[in-house]
């Protein structure tokens, strides 16, 4: 399968490259072709200009080849920290630029804009991996889990992906090693379940 692996994190020693990392390996083992997006390390510009807006605009190279990796994905990791209840900005970017009308969804005909969309993405599967300090129990009772609305229902569902998978691992500021290496194990198992070799 070809799958694409987006990382947002400013850090090369974070766990969420460790993750990233492990992601890479799992499914290059299982013999698949990843496109591996490490947004900082490409400095990825995350500010989508008026003129990117229309549908038939056209596009910057750097952002044309993400649309291009994103359209010919047969499943899909993304790989962030929870910050502020969100992606990262960079993140939140990308999404804005690259997962754009034509690309990952379309309106009907007769329709302005203001119906139901319908999803391109020919991508069957999904799974986001996030890491956070907060612990789930709380992240749900006290705001909702924004995450899992925003990946599940605002973009995937929406872009026709009909399988997502969602972990994320917490508290990772008082993880020790061994339970962090755990984390790790379970991110090979997740991925080589969702993508099998
Ligand atoms: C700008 C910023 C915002 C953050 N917001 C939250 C938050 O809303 N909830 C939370 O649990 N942790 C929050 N954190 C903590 C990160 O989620 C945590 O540091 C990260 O998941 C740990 O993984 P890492 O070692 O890969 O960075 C925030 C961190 C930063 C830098």
């Amino acid at each position: 399968m070809n799958l694409l692996l987006v990382l947002a994190h400013p850090d090369p020693r974070s766990f969420n490259h460790a993750i990233a990392r492990t992601v890479e390996r799992a499914l290059t083992g299982n013999g698949h072709r990843v496109v591996f997006r490490d947004l900082h390390r490409e400095n990825f510009d995350p500010l989508l200009p008026a003129g990117e807006i229309p549908q038939s605009a056209s596009l910057p190279p750097a952002v044309a080849a993400h649309c291009r990796d994103l359209a010919e994905a047969d499943g899909i990791v993304v790989v962030h920290p929870n910050w502020w209840g969100q992606p990262p900005a960079i993140l939140k970017g990308w999404i804005d630029r690259v997962i754009r009308p034509g690309v990952a969804y379309r309106f009907a005909e007769s329709d302005s804009g203001e119906g139901v969309p319908i999803g391109l993405l020919k991508a069957r599967a999904a799974i986001v991996f996030n890491t956070s300090n907060t612990p789930a129990e709380r992240e749900t009772a006290a705001f909702g889990d924004p995450l899992e609305s925003i990946w599940k229902r605002c973009i995937f569902d929406l872009c026709g992906v009909k399988r997502v998978e969602r972990r994320m691992f917490e508290v990772v500021v008082t993880s020790t090693l061994e339970q962090r290496q755990a984390w790790l194990a379970e991110v090979e198992r997740l991925c080589t379940d969702l993508f099998p070799a």
